[in-house]
Formats: C-alpha cells, structure tokens, sequence
C-alpha cells in the first residue's frame, strides 16, 4: 500500500520586511543577508497571527468535507505553542471543525517536529488506510531586535494532509535518523526568544546531515544521481546548499547541476518568508514542486529534516501520476502577490507588542489582518479565535 502526502498547504501573514531595509537600519552591507545568507524577505506576524491561527489559515486551504470526517489523528509539530499543556492541536481540531472522534497532540523537537509527525502518521495509516492525518507545521522564529538571529526570523505555516493513496508524493520506507544532545539553538521555558550558538549550529546542521546521508547510502545503496532533487530544512536558504556542497563532487557534472539548479528551486518560497521553523522543510518541498515544470511523476525526492538540540533524519519520496493538478499554486503566487512589505520601525513596533500575561482583557482589532481565521483577543488567560 503506498502511504504519503495527499495535500500541501501553506500560509504566511501579510506582512513582511525587505531584508535590504532591515540591513540598512541595522548598519549592515545588504549583501550579507541577501547573498550570505539568501534572505529577501522576512515574514512578520501580527499580533492577530499566532502559531494556531497561521497553521488553521494553512489547513483551512486544503482542507475539504470527506477529509475533515476522515481525519482521526491531528499531529502539531512547533517550537512556538502558545500553551505548555494543552496542545496547538485542539485549538485547530475545533476551529475546522473536525471529526471529534480524533486523537489530537501537540509533538516537539525544534525544527524536527513535524517530520516526526509524518513517519508517526505513516504509521498510523499503515494500521488504518481508510483514515487521514492531519500534520500541521506552524512556528514563528523570534531570536529579538538587532541580535546575530534576526535576520532568519520568519513566520508561517505548513499543513500536510496524509494518506493512503497519496496524491502529491508517497513516502519511502527507507529513512535514517541520529539523535545526540547538543546545546546548538534551544529556547528554555521562560524565554520568548530563542538561545543560539549560531556558528555551532551551522557545523552540526552540516554534521548530522553527512550522518544520516551516509547511513541512507549504507541503507539504500542509492547515490546522488538517484534523487531529481533534496529539499532541506531551510533556516536560511544558503544552509542547505552548505550540506549539498560537501557532497555533491561525488556525482557526475550532470547530476551535480540539475541537484543545484532544483535547489535553488526549492528556496524560492523561503527567501521571501524566513525561517519557519518546523514547517520551513515543508516549504521548500512545496516551493520545489509548485515552482519547476521539469519534475516527472516518479521522480524521488530526497529529504533532510535537523532540529536543533539535535536530530536529523533523511527520507524520501516519490512523485505521484498527476501531482501537478493537486497543489496550491495558485492560490500560494496570489498570497504572496497580496502581501504587504512594512517599515523596519513598523516591524520593531509589531516584534514587540504582547498580549497580556496578568489574566486580563485584550480585544484586537482583526479587521486589518486578512487572514480569514485570526486571534481575536485574549481574557482570563484564554486565547479566543475568530473565523471571518
Ligand atoms: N556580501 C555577501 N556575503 C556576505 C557579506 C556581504 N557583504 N557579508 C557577509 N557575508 C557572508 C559571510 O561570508 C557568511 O557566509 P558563509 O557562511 O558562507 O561564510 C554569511 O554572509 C553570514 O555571515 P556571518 O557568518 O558573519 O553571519 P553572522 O555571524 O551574523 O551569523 C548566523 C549568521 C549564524 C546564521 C546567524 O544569523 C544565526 O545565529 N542564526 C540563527 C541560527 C541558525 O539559523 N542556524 C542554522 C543551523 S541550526 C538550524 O537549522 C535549526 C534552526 O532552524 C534554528
């Protein structure tokens, strides 16, 4: 039976920064941001976007009547959850209204999260192949105004519907992982900001990557000409080429271009939104497959997932017959048409408002966020949504 990826979407809030501003602001030669780390554009979230509402805005777009009654598993892989104990999931379950027979949890592991969804949910449709699962990957990346991080904020959120008889990409059983304790990034309890040991981070994205793909290679006895491309956890978009480069001269010329060229394929999306954490692999894949016409049902797919503290995992995927007809393009090219690109002093004052944390009443104004499900304010410590 082939399990995957039936349906993809993706949605980030309206507003965003030119990452050319923000160097000016900060003193910076722009080039560092847009060619040094390969960042256009940062996604800014209102305060009326919070991880549940960017993750119901995703799902919300793929999301029709039969799947809503099939889904029985919702799985919300973030780093940013706005509850230490009830999970993003309900929150979600109730706002789209699904099957309240379902199974509902909130899964964490930095920016690995919501691939453990997926290899779980792939579990759960191999025991039950008539039912979906819903995985949902939302975060907002905050490390705070003019700190080394700031430039890989983003915000944003991908949902992923799974399945039995996938439509988009089936996923193969052959997967490698490492976990090992590391102090990289992380983000204790406390702090609504994240800690970082930024270059240490860069070399063990690069390290647990060269171990899951040799273990794939053991695994597999697949090589680089195997893939028609990998799609990579993007925290910025020149990380992953970093990973490729270091193992790409292993393949012909030939291969080696076309791994390249469907690289920078699959920032496309990403170098306009930033970071989003756990959903930012999901991004990619779906910046891959909505932006290069080249790609061929039954091609494989490689992908590298790396949360920071640290696990990494590489699998794959296969195209399915049609694949094209299924994704969101065009409603993904008019979300980013209709943007809105603000002010660095307009982001600084966003970046900075809170809601309140004492139990009292805060009402927001949802009508300048066009989102069609947003967070409507907060009272006696309860978070309440609207859906427009
Ligand atoms: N023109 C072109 N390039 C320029 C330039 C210019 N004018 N000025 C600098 N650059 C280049 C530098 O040469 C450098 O390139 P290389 O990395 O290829 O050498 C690049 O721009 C970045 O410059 P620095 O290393 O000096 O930048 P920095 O010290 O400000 O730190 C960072 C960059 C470590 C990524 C920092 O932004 C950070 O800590 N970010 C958060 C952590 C992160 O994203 N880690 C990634 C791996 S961990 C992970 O993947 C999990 C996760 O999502 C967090």
């Amino acid at each position: 039976m082939k399990i995957g990826i039936d349906k993809l979407g993706f949605y980030a809030p309206h507003l965003y920064v030119d990452m050319n501003d923000l160097a000016k602001e900060r003193g910076i030669d722009p080039g560092k941001f847009t060619i040094g780390l390969g960042q256009d554009e940062m996604a800014v979230p209102p305060v009326t976007q919070d991880p549940v509402s960017l993750a119901a805005n995703a799902a919300d777009q793929i999301l029709d009547e039969e799947d809503k009654e099939k889904i029985d598993l919702v799985i919300f892989g973030t780093e940013s959850g706005v509850d230490h104990s009830k999970s993003a999931a309900v929150y979600i379950h109730q706002l789209l209204g699904l099957n309240p027979r379902a199974r509902s949890v909130e899964l964490k592991q930095a920016c690995y999260g919501a691939t453990a969804g997926i290899q779980m949910a792939k579990g759960h449709i191999a025991l039950h192949p008539d039912k979906k699962v819903l995985v949902l990957a939302s975060d907002i990346a905050r490390y705070g105004l003019n700190t080394p991080g700031e430039s890989t904020q983003g915000a944003g959120a991908v949902a992923i519907l799974v399945s039995a008889s996938p439509r988009l990409l089936e996923l193969e059983s052959e997967s490698t992982y490492y976990t090992e304790d590391i102090m990289d990034f992380w983000r204790p309890v406390y702090s609504t900001t994240a800690y970082v040991d930024g270059k240490y981070s860069n070399e063990q994205y690069i390290a647990f990557f060269q171990k899951v793909w040799k273990d794939y290679q053991e695994q597999t006895g697949r090589n680089l000409e195997d893939f028609a491309a990998i799609a990579f956890h993007l925290p910025y978009t020149k990380m992953g080429w970093k990973a490729l480069r270091t193992v790409i001269e292993d393949a012909s010329e030939e291969v080696q271009e076309r791994l390249k060229n469907n690289y920078q394929i699959s920032t496309k999306y990403n170098r306009n939104v930033g970071n989003i954490y756990t959903g930012s692999l999901y991004l990619s894949l779906i910046s891959l497959l909505e932006n290069q016409d080249e790609l061929k049902e039954g091609d494989t797919i490689g992908l590298y997932s790396y949360g920071s503290g640290a696990v990494g995992e590489f699998f794959s995927g296969k195209l399915q017959p049609g694949y094209k007809k299924h994704l969101q393009t065009a409603e993904h090219q008019a979300m980013f048409a209709n943007r809105e690109c603000i002010s660095v002093a307009a982001y600084e004052k966003v970046f900075e408002e809170s809601l309140p944390t004492d139990g009292s009443e805060k009402q927001l104004n949802i009508d300048e966020d066009p989102a069609k499900i947003c967070l409507a304010g907060v009272k006696d410590h309860i978070r309440s949504y609207a859906a427009k």
